[in-house]
């Protein structure tokens, strides 16, 4: 008799991906994303794909006895032990490529948002402030000044669509060259602060970015300028952004990533006016969501049936034996 594989999946994915899964695995949907719930059903699953609140760390991949591939929708592997999981020649891949331009359609709402005041002017004619429309702080966008810190594929992106509406780019990213003639990249993180009418970040958390954005760097920007996050929300630290807010030093900001997730009712950050919000949705829409799903799934089919599959990210930690059988497989690709 054949045992029926089990997934674990930590919050519900598109309906394109359960489709893939349903008639090949049984699906186990978490209740909610409580490390504890992980811990109770993650014993029973063979692959797990989780979304960006779960966390994956030593204690959960260790009862997960069975596990052969945890899978990221989208790109961020932060919330996963990669070391640990690679050791125990456990995959852990992501979907690169699937939410790209998302992000950066994201970005660029609230390049406009901020530009338009939006959601001020949405404010001012519910409360009957009609008067708004006097003391216009609104600004056009064309000519204005993008830094993107970090060019990888959602900054590349961003970077792309803000030329096309006019506005000039300027990129730090000491890891790549940049490929698009408009862009002009600089060394220096203190001319994209210090020049910048909009400064976007677009880096992954790593020992180097984290808290990267900090009183230092805010003290450069320019009191009109504005700083937007949709990559992770440990970049910035937020206490001196509450303070640059609080003194006006900078003009405003949107945010997607924060440090906490969700973001508590009494934060800070929820007092001002000037700052946009969003609940970590930037690579989130109804066809990103089908694409990123349709990957996952497919990751999970691909290592249950004996493929590899594809977008590891902890190959470097796998042991050396399972490591070179992957790099051997004429069907594996880095890409
Ligand atoms: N808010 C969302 O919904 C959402 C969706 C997708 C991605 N993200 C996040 O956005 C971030 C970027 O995603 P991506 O797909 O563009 O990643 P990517 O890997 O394609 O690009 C990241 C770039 O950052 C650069 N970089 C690394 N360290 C740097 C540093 N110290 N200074 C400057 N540049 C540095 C890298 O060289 C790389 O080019 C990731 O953290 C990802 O998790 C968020």
């Amino acid at each position: 008799m054949t045992t029926i594989q089990k997934v674990f999946i930590s919050e519900p994915i598109d309906e394109r991906g359960m489709a893939i899964l349903s008639d090949k695995v049984e699906v186990m949907l978490a209740p909610d994303t409580r490390k504890e719930t992980a811990l109770a059903l993650i014993g029973d699953a063979d692959a797990a794909i989780l979304r960006a609140t779960t966390r994956f760390d030593r204690d959960v991949i260790c009862a997960g006895a069975k596990l052969q591939a945890i899978v990221r929708t989208g790109i961020g592997v932060d919330n996963v032990d990669l070391e640990f999981a690679g050791k125990k020649g456990i995959y852990v891949c992501n979907t690169p490529g699937t939410n790209d331009e998302t992000v950066a359609e994201h970005v660029v709402a609230m390049v406009m948002a901020l530009s338009k005041q939006v959601i001020r002017m949405d404010r001012a004619v519910r409360a009957q402030q009609w008067h708004e429309r006097f003391s216009p702080r609104q600004r056009d966008v064309k000519n204005k000044l993008l830094g993107i810190i970090g060019l990888g594929k959602t900054g590349l992106a961003t970077a792309h669509f803000c030329t096309n509406l006019g506005m000039k780019v300027i990129a730090y990213d000491p890891y790549v060259a940049n490929p698009l003639p408009d862009v002009r990249q600089t060394d220096r993180l203190e001319e994209i602060f210090s020049t910048a009418d909009f400064v976007s970040l677009h880096c992954p958390s790593t020992p180097i970015t984290h808290k990267m954005v900090g009183q230092q760097y805010l003290a450069m920007m320019k009191p009109s300028a504005c700083l937007i996050n949709a990559s992770r929300g440990d970049l910035v630290e937020e206490e001196a952004l509450v303070q640059a807010l609080a003194a006006d030093s900078i003009a405003g900001a949107a945010l997607d990533v924060f440090e906490q997730e969700p973001l508590r009712a009494d934060h800070p950050l929820m007092a001002f006016p000037q700052v946009i919000l969003s609940p970590h949705v930037a690579g989130s829409t109804k066809e990103s969501n089908e694409r990123i799903a349709t990957a996952a799934a497919q990751a999970v089919i691909d290592t249950l049936t004996g493929l590899v599959p594809k977008h590891i990210c902890n190959l470097d930690f796998f042991p050396a034996d399972k490591k070179a059988k992957v790099l051997h497989d004429p069907k594996y690709s880095f890409s």
